[in-house]
Order: C-alpha cells, then structure tokens, then sequence
C-alpha cells in the first residue's frame, strides 16, 4: 500500500512537470508568434492581402501589377500589441523591387511599410496617397497611421523631392522627413544613391527603439549601413493605438511599377528580429531592355537613303528578268537538253556585241560565241512575230540537232525569247563556201578542194535523203550555206528550211521555200522532194566548178541561166570554158568534164532523170561511170527560171503556215556570214 502510494506520488509529481513544461512551452510559442516573424518568400506566408495584391507562384508578393490606378495591401494577419505602457520598439527589414514597365521609364508611384490600426484600407486612395491615405486622412490625428515610403513620383502639393525618394508618413501622405535613396558606405566613406526603379532588389531596415526612428536602405549584396538614411525622433505613443498591424501598400496611377516584395522579417526587439536568408528570396521578372528610340530625323535619312537603294535594286531586278527573259512552253520540257538559256548565249556572245557578229541578214544577225570550256559557237539571231508553227518549228530543230554526219554542221540547239529566236550551232572558223568563190580577197579554192568539198556535200545530202530515221530535205542547198570547218572540210549547214518526212510518206505535201536558180522547175507544182534537192545539188555543183551563180542577169543573153550556157557550151564542144578562170587552167580535164556533165545530169527539168545523192557520191567517186546522155538528150539544159514572186502569185496552197514559212524563206537562209 505504501509502495503504491509513493508510486502514485511519483507518477502526480511527473504530470505536474510535465504540464509546468508544456504551459512554458506554449507561453513561449504564443510570446514567440507576438513578438516576431520572418519570411523568405511568401508561398507558406498566411498574409492578408487586398486589392491588386497576390502571393504569385514562387512566392514573390506582389502588390501592384502594372495595371492603372490600383492599389494592393498585404498584412501581417495578428496585430502587434503596442500599449504604452510596454516598449513601443520595433526593427523590420525587407526586401522590395520597384519594376517599372520598361527598364530605364518611370514608374509609379511606389511602396510604403505600414503601420495601421486596420488591415481594411479600402478607404484610401492610389496615386500618390500610395494606398494608405486620403485627401481628408491629412494629419489628422484620429488616423493612427505611420508609412515608410518609397516613392518613385514627385507630388508638387506635397512638397516633394525632385527624384524618386524615401520619406517618414505620419498621419499624413506628406513626409515629416524625406531623402533622395541613397546608402552611407564606411569602406567608401560616401554616400552612394541607389536607383529606386532599377528593377533590382532593394534591402530597407526600419528600426524604432521607442525614440528614434532609423529609415536605411541598401542594396542587396551591401550589408545594412552603420549610418540610416532618415534619423527622426519620433514618440509613437502619440500615434499608435494598442493594437496595430503591420503590413505593405503600393500604388500605382498613370505612372506604373510592378510593386514586389521579396522577403520580409520583423521583430519587436533588435534581439528577436531574425535575419533574412537572401539566397532564398524569389527571383523578380524583368522587363525586357527598352529599346532606345531612334531619333526622328536619323530615321528620315535612313528612310531617304533606304528607299532608292531598294528602288535601284528593284529596277535591276526588273531590268535583269527582263533582259533575260525568255518564252518556255510546256511542250517544250522533253526539249530540255536542246534548250540554251538566253543569259548562257548573252554571255557567250559578250551581250549579242559588235564584236562579235559575224553576219547580218535581212530578219537577224549570226553572232560568234564562247561557252564555259572554250566551246565556240554560232547564234543565229532571228526576229519574228509569228508563234504559229513554232513548236513544229523547234521539232524540227531538234531533231536535225540529233542528226550526225561529219559534213553536216551540228546543230546544238534554240532559245527562245518573246518575237525572238535563237539557233546555236557549232562555229565554223572557216566561213561560208560563197565567200571564197566569189571574193577577191579570199584565196581561191583549188581544184582539188573543189571536187573534195562537193563529195563532202553529196555525201552530207545522201545521209539526209536515205540515212538518217527519217527522209530529211534540205532545200537550199547553194555555196552561201556551204560551211567550212577548219580543215576546210564542207559541211551542210541552215537546215531551218528542212522539213521532215517519214519515210514513204507523201513527199509532195510540202511548202514552197528555196533560192531562185538553184530550184527546181516541178517545185511549184508538185512541191518539194529528194530530186528537187538533187536538182539544186546540180545547180551549185555548176556553181563551184564554173565560179559564178546559176542566175547572173548582168552578164550577156546566152550566159545569164548558168544550166543553159554550160549546154550550150558542150553543144559547141567548149565545155571546159564554163570553168572557173581564177583555176588557172589547174583542173584534169576528163574529170572536169564529168563533173560538169553531172551538174546537168542532176538539172534535168524532168525529176525521174535525175540521179539519187547516193549515185551522184558514186559518180564523183568514180566508182560509176556516168549514164549516156547527150547535151540534146530532153530535160538536159532547160532552165525554167523558178522564183518565188511567181510561186506566191499562184498562190501555192501547200504553204502550211504562212506567216511561218515565210518568215524562214527570208531569213534562216541567208546564210552565216556574208
Ligand atoms: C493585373 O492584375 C489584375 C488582377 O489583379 C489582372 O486582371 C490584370 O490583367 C493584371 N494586369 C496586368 C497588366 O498584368
Ligand atoms: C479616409 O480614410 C478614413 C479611414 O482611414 C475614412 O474614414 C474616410 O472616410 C476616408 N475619407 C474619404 C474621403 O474617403
Ligand atoms: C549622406 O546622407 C545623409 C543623409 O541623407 C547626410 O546626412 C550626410 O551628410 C551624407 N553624407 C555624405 C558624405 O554625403
Ligand atoms: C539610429 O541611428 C543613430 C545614428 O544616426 C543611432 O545612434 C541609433 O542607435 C539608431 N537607432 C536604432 C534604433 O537603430
Ligand atoms: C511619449 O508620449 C507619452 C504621452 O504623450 C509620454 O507619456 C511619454 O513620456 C513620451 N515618451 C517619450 C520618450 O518622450
């Protein structure tokens, strides 16, 4: 029994203590909670807030968006007892950001520490009452109202500093005490001004130790300052009630800030007031850099200088497109690689330059050129305004681009550009056969060369005729489309007339075009065929061999018609005078006479006595004895003068297109280089 009551002793004793320390336990706690608090951010921060103000996400307070007109409060949510009886002392320190819209323009109007009987401070005013006061709140005693101000807008009326300030607010927006924000630095010796609207965090301790009320202020990586900023003796027994709240007011008007605080702590002695921890205060949003205005005038000169240059350049651009412009249809992509590009020919040709033309005819102009690996070309330059037929036209073009023979000269394609056309064929460094034959100033061929190139020209026409895929016309075969390479080869050339027939098809369907002299007397009537250019293959194989043109109407009555003169010549057994003087006699006189004999074997006004290109190559090959015939035998020397005045004025209807063809009867014939 005894041993349980001094069990039951023990047991009382240890509740007893037990509760004494729980009672000191929470004394302390609820004395703890009155006399202090800290925040280093406020998202755990149970605050009373109103108006414009919120806790944002990451914890940073912010009283005031850049919105106009607001105002936003944030209390602390017990009031702090104030009896005068007890000390009135109190030490706070905080860390706000003043961030006007733009960086480096003002803001408005700025944030106040307050101490307020009330945490409703609805009644008061934005603007420069910074949410604290109103136009009667103007010292009135009944207020109850202390502010530390940090304000960033001067107000005439209240007497305020020029620049952004901090000031002391009792009862009253207007300052008891101001200065312009600045921190005294002992290393420096100096005081230093602090940018209230840099956007950068600023640290603000208030310490009130019942007499004196210390305002400092600094920057955040500067330790508080030995000396504040405001010193002011201040009895706040006479303005504070028992219970007062202490808490944050921004503003803003037509001047705007973001109004931010960072970390607050607060303590009603220097003992209980707890430090900040400033490396975990939240980060403050920074507007972006306002960009410096330009000013006006520079704008204008660069607008004036601008404006040309893009004008100039735009002008260009349309010049070059222009310059450079060409026609492109759709039919001709499967041409593609016939194609050349008008820029590539106005390059090779130093921009179609003076210096370049070789020859100029009636429609156009033949251009020597240089391609990119010093390929040397002709362009012969033709002006038209007829699209009809085109496109058969480039067929042809380029189907002769497919033909080979080594005395044909290459046809490597077209451009074609709006009434323009343009033929690139392989240059011939040694002109035209024409040139030789009948200039003085150029060396006269021999004979030898004579008979060779017209070998060269039989063998050329005789793979047009039965070589190639298809039967290929030439139809002005004549000296001026004779070209030589620079072996002095002969080589067919300006196959634009050619047209194109398949084998066995009807031949006669065929337009009119050719050279008076070298054309055949059927040609009107039943249009053009392999004899007909068998026929004006004999009219220039007399040609080369005599020196003159088949039609000479200067020269005396029986001389004029070359077929009709060499007949007559052999009728009168002076077949070898029709040679050319300027041979000197050089030629073999059985060779000679065959060859003349051949010409007017292939004149034959009657197409089924003409030989075909393939017996004629035999023939001057002497692989074949020419056939008998005799200058009496019918069809051999009867010129009948064909011309196209007399071929248009029957009004052949075989011209396919007119406007066409004609355009290649004067033009593509003319022959490169005269
Ligand atoms: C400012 O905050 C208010 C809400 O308090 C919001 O309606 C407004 O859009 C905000 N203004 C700006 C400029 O962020
Ligand atoms: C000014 O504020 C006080 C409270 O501080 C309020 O009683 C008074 O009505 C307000 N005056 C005006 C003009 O709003
Ligand atoms: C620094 O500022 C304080 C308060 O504004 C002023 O009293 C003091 O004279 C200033 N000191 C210097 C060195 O400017
Ligand atoms: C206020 O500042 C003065 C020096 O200007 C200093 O002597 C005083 O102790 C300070 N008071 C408080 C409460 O910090
Ligand atoms: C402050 O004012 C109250 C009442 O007016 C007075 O009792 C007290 O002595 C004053 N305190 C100081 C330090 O002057």
């Amino acid at each position: 029994m005894k041993f349980s009551l001094s069990l039951s002793v023990a047991m009382a004793c240890t509740l007893h203590m037990v509760l004494i320390f729980s009672c000191v336990y929470l004394v302390c706690l609820s004395a703890q909670q009155e006399t202090g608090f800290v925040y280093n951010g406020f998202d755990q921060a149970d605050l009373f807030v109103d108006g414009n103000a919120m806790i944002l996400p990451g914890g940073l307070l912010q009283l005031t968006n850049t919105t106009e007109l607001q105002m936003g409060h944030a209390f602390f949510k017990q009031p702090f007892d104030f009896d005068p009886s007890s000390s009135l002392s109190f030490y706070t320190h905080f860390v706000c950001a003043l961030v006007p819209p733009k960086l480096g323009a003002d803001g408005g109007h700025g944030i106040a520490f307050v101490v307020s009987p009330s945490m409703d401070l609805s009644h008061a005013y934005a603007t420069q009452y910074m949410g604290v006061f109103n136009s009667s709140t103007t010292g009135t005693s009944s207020s109850h109202l202390l502010a530390i101000e940090l304000d960033t807008v001067k107000t005439v009326e209240f007497n305020e500093l020029e620049k952004p300030h901090v000031g002391i607010d009792v009862n009253s927006p207007i300052s008891i005490e101001s200065a312009l924000p600045s921190y005294f630095s002992s290393e420096l010796g100096k005081n230093i001004s602090i940018n209230l609207l840099s956007g950068e965090p600023i640290q603000v301790w208030v310490d009130y130790d019942g007499s004196l009320l210390n305002v400092s202020l600094a920057p955040l990586e500067i330790q508080k300052p030995n000396r504040p900023l405001l010193s002011r003796a201040i009895n706040l027994s006479e303005i504070f009630q028992d219970k007062m709240y202490v808490g944050f007011s921004a503003s803003t008007g037509n001047l705007l800030s973001n109004h931010y605080i960072l970390g607050w702590s607060f303590g009603r002695s220097k003992e209980v007031l707890r430090t900040l921890d400033l490396s975990k205060l939240p980060q403050v949003p920074l507007p972006r850099e306002e960009k410096k205005k330009l000013p006006p005038l520079l704008i204008g000169l660069v607008v004036l200088l601008v404006i040309p240059v893009l004008m100039i350049l735009g002008g260009v651009y349309l010049y070059r497109r222009n310059k450079f412009a060409e026609v492109r249809e759709s039919w001709e992509k499967e041409y593609g690689p016939h194609r050349f590009s008008y820029k590539s020919l106005y390059k090779a040709t130093n921009g179609f330059g003076k210096d370049c033309r070789i020859g100029k005819g009636g429609f156009g102009e033949v251009y020597k050129g240089t391609l990119p690996l010093n390929r040397h070309i002709a362009v012969k330059r033709l002006t038209h305004d007829a699209e009809q037929g085109m496109k058969q036209f480039v067929a042809e073009v380029v189907t002769m681009g497919n033909l080979q023979h080594r005395n044909l000269v290459p046809l490597l394609g077209y451009c074609r550009r709006k009434g323009e056309l343009l033929l690139v064929s392989e240059y011939m460094p040694n002109g035209s056969l024409d040139q030789y034959l009948f200039h003085d100033q150029n060396p006269s061929p021999s004979w030898l060369q004579r008979i060779s190139i017209l070998k060269d020209i039989a063998s050329a026409l005789s793979y047009l005729h039965t070589g190639a895929k298809q039967v290929v016309l030439h139809r002005d075969i004549k000296a001026a489309n004779v070209m030589l390479d620079s072996k002095f080869n002969g080589r067919l050339g300006d196959f634009g007339m050619a047209k194109f027939y398949d084998h066995g098809a009807n031949l006669s369907a065929t337009a009119t075009v050719g050279t008076v002299g070298y054309m055949a007397p059927e040609l009107i009537t039943t249009g053009a065929s392999t004899k007909t250019d068998v026929y004006a293959f004999g009219a220039f194989l007399l040609e080369v061999i005599s020196g003159r043109r088949p039609v000479e109407p200067g020269l005396p009555v029986g001389k004029q018609y070359l077929v009709k003169w060499v007949c007559e010549c052999w009728k009168q057994g002076s077949l070898l005078e029709t040679i050319d003087p300027r041979l000197g006699g050089g030629f073999l006189s059985m060779e000679a006479e065959m060859v003349l004999k051949l010409g007017l074997l292939c004149t034959n006004a009657m197409p089924e006595s003409r030989p075909a290109m393939g017996q004629v190559v035999q023939y001057l090959s002497l692989d074949l004895p020419l056939p008998e015939f005799s200058p009496y035998t019918p069809g051999i020397g009867a010129f009948m003068p064909v011309s196209m005045e007399a071929s248009s004025a029957i009004g052949i209807p075989r011209l396919r297109n007119s406007s066409f063809s004609m355009f290649v009867t004067h033009t593509i014939f003319d022959g490169h280089g005269r």
